[in-house]
């Protein structure tokens, strides 16, 4: 899986499954931008990923909910690389928020999960048609059905939502030779129950039920999905278009 010249933009880059998915890209020679908010933690992934073959990442700040941070995006990686081969929209985040809590919660999530991942990816796709590049798209389980313990309304809406942006736009695009793909975790350890909102103690906590649960008796880990994020994106998933790849192990089927 060379990914060598090939120019790959990562949101989400500085935590959990978007720095295990830069750093992969990384060590299969990819010129990476790194996308996220925390500057000392992309400075630290960019720098694992520097170590890996000696390229050096480009780092792009940006709060995904600001329409003029997510335009920059595209022009800095032109600008500085001249195309896009790939973009893998990662960044999301949850919040516990249920019907009575109101609009802005719906609004809020939806913003970072589904409008700036709209925005970035018709900003980019104009490069991928002239690079025949692919999409990958991150969602999760919660897209096909509520989180048990947790009450994620807004989120679980935000991932189906998502879902079917993946499956429409692999129609759309695969007359300009342009994959889209989706991968869909289960419970992953990252930050994700910590920007949610969780107590360290308490994410811990749901981490041992869920390892208990789990047929495979574990949660996944970053690099887990990383894996398949960097193989839909590789010319080995040259067929596969549109397909919504579930990573639980096994939680769907108890
Ligand atoms: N972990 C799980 O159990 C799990 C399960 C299913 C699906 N997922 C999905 O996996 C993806 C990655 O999450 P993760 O588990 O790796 O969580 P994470 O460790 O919390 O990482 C989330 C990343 O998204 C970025 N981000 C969030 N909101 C943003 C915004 N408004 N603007 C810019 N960047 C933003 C964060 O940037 P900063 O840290 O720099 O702010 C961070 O890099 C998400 O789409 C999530 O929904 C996770």
């Amino acid at each position: 899986m060379d990914f060598c010249d090939k120019v790959v933009v990562v949101t989400g880059a500085s935590s959990g499954i978007g720095a295990a998915t830069a750093k992969y890209f990384a060590r299969e020679s990819a010129n990476v931008v790194l996308i996220g908010r925390n500057e000392n933690a992309l400075n630290e992934i960019a720098a694992e990923c520097e170590k890996a073959k000696g390229i050096k990442p480009l780092i792009i700040k940006a709060e995904l909910s600001n329409d003029d941070e997510v335009k920059n995006i595209v022009t800095k990686t032109i600008e500085v690389f001249g195309r896009i081969d790939v973009l893998v929209n990662n960044a999301g985040y949850g919040g516990k928020a249920g019907i009575l809590d109101g609009i802005e919660p719906y609004d809020h999530i939806m913003k970072t999960n589904v409008r700036a991942v709209y925005l970035l990816t018709s900003l980019c796709t104009p490069h991928l048609v002239k690079t025949k590049g692919n999409i990958v798209n991150v969602s999760s389980v919660a897209a096909f059905r509520p989180i048990k313990d947790l009450h994620f309304l807004p989120y679980c809406i935000s991932k189906a939502a998502l879902d079917q942006f993946t499956r429409c736009l692999a129609v759309e695009l695969a007359k300009y030779g342009i994959r889209v793909n989706s991968v869909n975790p289960g419970a992953t350890r990252t930050n994700f129950v910590l920007a949610a909102g969780l107590s360290k103690e308490k994410a811990e906590e749901l981490y041992k039920v869920r390892d208990k649960v789990m047929p495979l008796g574990k949660v996944a880990e970053s690099e887990d999905i990383a894996d398949m994020i960097v193989f839909l994106a590789s010319n080995r998933a040259r067929s596969i278009t549109g397909a919504i790849h579930v990573i639980d192990n096994g939680e769907n089927l108890v």
